[in-house]
């Protein structure tokens, strides 16, 4: 048993308002739903950084490349690498001296992701890295005469209470040198309708995605959850622009999860918060670099402006 994940839910469901962090989404059958997520046109978030990388892979290259030296892409969350290999392929047949490292918390999707690279992309660098994000990168020694540009990509930073992304942000920009880039994937704030859609898809995988987490809960901790008895309920807030997801009880109930030797109570009604996905301005997204130590050298956005990779290098002395 995961003693964090017991720790977190036993809390998260005695809280008030109860909430379940989304980290736990991703178990093996959590990986496969958000792969079938990605695939979604209501999902569109990905399709836009599909494009933006398509179309600014070669602008992208000569700013990291200025300078001449060799650099190391560090990709922090990589999973299936999926848009990270158009830039992988484009780097290698302009011949970038690179060596990609992503890192994740995760050894099985990393041994996935190792395989599936060694095969389809035999003369790439790769060394991958286990671990939490800070943990492995403040490992990760200042090889001099060597540059890191780290991607963040997918909007993961939207997962973060906008507070705990700039002091994530902050923390980065210190582990890093004068001179290191970062690319960031942000969702940009758009018509509410269009995000409400993206998160509670017509096809129903999103539901299935956030009710996995009781799915989870039930396999590995023993619970008796009735799915039956819980509902998906997003909601787009435009004033703070965030899209929050939620599970709410559809009756008053009762459920116990034997692991944890606990039993948790629900009212009718009652919510359990499991998701922040924020969506930002263009213009919040360039204080947030300032106030974090970084300066935006580049803003590439898709041709619906849904979303921006922000190109930012390491600015301590602002
Ligand atoms: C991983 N993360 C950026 C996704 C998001 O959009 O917040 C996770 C997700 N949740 C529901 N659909 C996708």
């Amino acid at each position: 048993m995961d003693e964090q994940f017991a720790r977190d839910v036993m809390h998260g469901l005695s809280t008030t308002p109860k909430y379940l962090h989304s980290k736990y989404f991703y178990d093996q059958r959590g990986d496969s739903l958000f792969q079938q997520i990605m695939e979604l046109d209501e999902y569109y978030l990905t399709d836009c950084e599909f494009e933006i990388f398509q179309n600014n892979k070669e602008d992208l290259l000569q700013h990291v490349t200025t300078n001449g030296k060799p650099f190391d892409l560090i990709e922090l969350g990589a999973g299936d690498g999926t848009k990270t290999k158009i830039l992988l392929k484009y780097f290698l047949e302009q011949g970038a001296d690179f060596t990609y490292k992503p890192i994740d918390i995760s050894n099985n999707a990393l041994n996935l992701l190792h395989r599936d690279l060694a095969q389809n992309i035999p003369t790439l660098k790769i060394e991958t890295l286990q671990g939490e994000y800070f943990n492995v990168l403040s490992h990760i020694e200042s090889i001099p005469g060597k540059n890191k540009l780290i991607l963040f990509l997918g909007s993961n930073i939207g997962n973060f209470l906008k507070p705990v992304a700039e002091d994530f942000l902050t923390r980065l920009s210190t582990i890093l040198a004068e001179g290191d880039m970062l690319l960031l994937g942000v969702d940009l704030t758009k018509d509410p309708a269009v995000i409400a859609k993206a998160y509670n898809d017509s096809k129903g995988i999103t539901r299935e995605f956030n009710l996995n987490l009781l799915s989870r809960i039930n396999r590995e901790l023993k619970g008796d959850f009735n799915l039956n008895n819980f509902e998906h309920y997003p909601f787009y807030n435009p004033v703070s622009g965030t899209a929050r997801s939620f599970l709410i009880s559809k009756t008053r109930q009762t459920v116990t999860i034997d692991r944890l030797n606990a039993s948790f109570h629900f009212e009718a009604w009652e919510p359990i918060h499991t998701e922040y996905s924020h969506k930002y301005h263009l213009s919040e997204l360039s204080k947030l670099a300032t106030d974090s130590g970084f300066k935006v050298l580049k803003n590439y956005t898709d041709s619906r402006q849904y979303f921006v990779n922000g190109l930012w290098r390491v600015a301590h002395n602002i």
